[in-house]
Formats: C-alpha cells, sequence, structure tokens
C-alpha cells in the first residue's frame, strides 16, 4: 500500500473497493434493507507494487458487492455477472477457476497440515520452497522446480479438508453454474491475494495477457464485517480491473479512430483558412487534423499519409485540391465545399 505523511495526518490510498463497500454498509445501516444488498463501484485504486504488463501502481476495477446472504446462489449469481460483463466486452482467452477456502479454521489446521508435509519432503523441495515453508506454504503449489512438482502431487488439498457444509455450499455453488452452462475448472490451490476469503474464490484468467492473467476475481468474504466491527454478516463479490480487461478485449481497435480529413497549406498565409476548415469538418462530426508542426508541403503530406487520412485538402495560392488518399485521385474544388465532398465520397 501507499502510506504518506501529510502534516499531521497518515494517509494511506486505498488499494481496493470490498472494505470500504462494507464500512458503507454498515455506516449507512444497511441491515435494515432486504438482503442480499447489490452494490457496485467503477474507481480508481493504489498498489504499491513493480510496474509491468497489466500491473499498473494506479489502475480502475469495476466491483460488484452483495452482503447479507450466504446462499450458494448469490456466489452463482455474482460469478455468472462477471462472466457475462467480460463476454459482451468481447474478452478473449477467457477462463474461470473456481475453488473454496472453507473456513478459517479449515484452512488454520489445513495450513499446519501441509506445513508438516513439506518439511518431511524439505530433501527434494526447490531451496526457495524450503524457505517459505512458514511464510507461505501454499506457493508450493506454484512453484515450476520439477522435483517439487512431483512432490506437491501428493501433497494435502484444502478443497479435500472442507466441512460437511462447506462441501455442500460448494457444490450447490458448480451445480447452478451448470445450469446455466457456465464452463469452469475447479482449482484446488487456487489462492488469492487478500487475506479476508472464506469458502467460494474465483477468477477469470486471459491467455491475452501476460504474467498478470488475471482480469478479474473475487469471492466470498463471510468474517469481514465482523473484522471492521459489525454484526456477522455474509458477503460475496468481484473486482475487475479496467485495463487489463481493455487490454484483452478484441473490440477495441489497436489504432485511433480513423481520419478522415487532413488539411494541409502551402503558405503560411493560409494557415488561418486551413484551421477554419478543419474546425468547421469537426464541428460537422468528421475527425479532422491540420497542420500543427510548420512542416513543408511535402512534410505535410507524408504526415497524412501517416495518419492514415481518407482525404488531404491542400490549400494554395489557386484554390483548395482535395485529394481521395484511397484512389488516388484529385480534383480542384471550392473551400466550402469540402465538407460534401467528404460525405459523399464524391470527387
Ligand atoms: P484483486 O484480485 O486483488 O481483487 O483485484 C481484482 C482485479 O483488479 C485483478 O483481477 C486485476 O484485473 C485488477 N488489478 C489488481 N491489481 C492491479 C494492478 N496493480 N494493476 C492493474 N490491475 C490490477 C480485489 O481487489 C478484491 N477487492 C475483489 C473482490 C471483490 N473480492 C470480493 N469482492
Amino acid at each position: 500500500m501507499y502510506t504518506l505523511d501529510v502534516g499531521e495526518e497518515s494517509i494511506t490510498l486505498r488499494p481496493e473497493g470490498t472494505a470500504p463497500v462494507c464500512r458503507a454498509y454498515l455506516e449507512h445501516g444497511m441491515h435494515k434493507r432486504a438482503q442480499p444488498v447489490k452494490l457496485w463501484y467503477f474507481s480508481s485504486f493504489f498498489r504499491r507494487e513493480r510496474p509491468q504488463k497489466g500491473r499498473f501502481r494506479q489502475f480502475w476495477q469495476i466491483g460488484a458487492e452483495a452482503i447479507g446472504s450466504d446462499d450458494p446462489a448469490v456466489d452463482a449469481e455474482s460469478i455468472l455477472l462477471l462472466a457475462e460483463l467480460l463476454e459482451a466486452l468481447g474478452c478473449r482467452g477467457v477462463r474461470l477457476k473456481i475453488g473454496s477456502l472453507g473456513t478459517p479454521e479449515t484452512r488454520r489446521a489445513y495450513r499446519a497440515d501441509l506445513q508438516a508435509f513439506l518439511r518431511e519432503h524439505a530433501p527434494e523441495l526447490a531451496p526457495e520452497v524450503v524457505a517459505r515453508i512458514d511464510l507461505n506454504p501454499l506457493r508450493a503449489f506454484d512453484s515450476d522446480h520439477p522435483g517439487t512438482q512431483v512432490v506437491m502431487e501428493q501433497a494435502p488439498r484444502l478443497l479435500d479438508r472442507l466441512n460437511d457444509e462447506d462441501r455442500e455450499h460448494f457444490a450447490t455453488v458448480r451445480e447452478l453454474l451448470d445450469v446455466v452452462g457456465q464452463a469452469y475448472e475447479v482449482d484446488a490451490t487456487l489462492v488469492r491475494g487478500l487475506d479476508y476469503y472464506t469458502r467460494t474464490v474465483f477468477e477469470f484468467t486471459s491467455s491475452a495477457l501476460g504474467a498478470q492473467s488475471g482480469v478479474g476475481g473475487g469471492g466470498r468474504y463471510d468474517g469481514l464485517m465482523e473484522q471492521i466491527g459489525g454484526a456477522p454478516t455474509p458477503g460475496i463479490g468481484w473486482a475487475s480491473g479496467v485495463e487489463r480487461m481493455l487490454l484483452t478485449a478484441s473490440a477495441v481497435p489497436a489504432a485511433g479512430p480513423p481520419l478522415d480529413l487532413f488539411v494541409a497549406y502551402a503558405e503560411p498565409e493560409l494557415r488561418a483558412a486551413a484551421f477554419r476548415l478543419a474546425a468547421d469538418v469537426r464541428r460537422a462530426g468528421r475527425a479532422a487534423r491540420v497542420e500543427l508542426g510548420g512542416r513543408s508541403l511535402k512534410g505535410q503530406l507524408k504526415q497524412a499519409d501517416r495518419a492514415g487520412a481518407r482525404y488531404v485538402a491542400i490549400l494554395g495560392d489557386e484554390g483548395t485540391s482535395l485529394r481521395d488518399m484511397e484512389t488516388g485521385a484529385q480534383q480542384v474544388v471550392e473551400t466550402g465545399t469540402v465538407m460534401h465532398h467528404i460525405t459523399r465520397s464524391e470527387l
């Protein structure tokens, strides 16, 4: 997190939106409304991480939370909402992984068992995995060290340790996803970066992203409300990174919008007339650029070509020439009729 001293105050930039939404639920007495209460947000967040492709220190998230019910149908509905959003955006190569973390007690007991298992097999494990046994034993599942991978195939899994209620809850979530034909993979070692999760966790990844393959994810946080001072209240939700959604979306053009007209001028005295023509074309709803770099006419034409302009208007002493960059046709026209020619594709 980013924590800054501002005068007497210490300020921390928010890293995520779930805890703030839970605080809003408490402060506004939303337990009095019909449960679950469904809330959403679209905002910027800050994390002190090493930037790389798809990982920024300031980024945007869209998120949705449903607070006040532990019904597995809320889990399934929440997952489906994000699946449909990613689908509507045309995000490519998307896969859904789901898992269940059970209760904190189950997790504590499991963690101790996993640590004992790892210590027993320490000689076969990668040194960095051994070094992390105390702090983060679950990371052993992500190791690409061949010896470690062999050992981890036999390692105890949290999913097999769930109590009856949690196991049934997870089975119902899967059944509801099956009913609507939502594809998913059960990932017994799905770990999420935040501490508050209980029961269902999920993540959408995309093959169109690099190492930071998570597009969006979330899960249940049935203990969070108590942690921040409220009555025990179940909740579930997700957040999706807006930059990552855009990076994976096929609908986003690689280049900018098409340029309808580039206005070039042969003499400096014609700058105002050129400026005015570009402004008129923009006011009429078309994309126009005018020469802004004081280039020679030849340089301007090169620039128009590079910008992918559909038409170029060249203002000169002899009048205005309009060139169709697709066909190469060129014609002297009245400056006031340029827009007319462009819209009718007439030259
Ligand atoms: P998260 O997995 O930490 O979950 O973040 C959700 C999404 O935010 C990620 O999948 C990713 O797309 C985007 N994201 C995270 N960090 C960065 C970054 N440094 N640069 C760009 N994008 C990033 C949460 O934040 C939970 N609050 C989600 C949740 C809601 N769980 C329950 N309710």
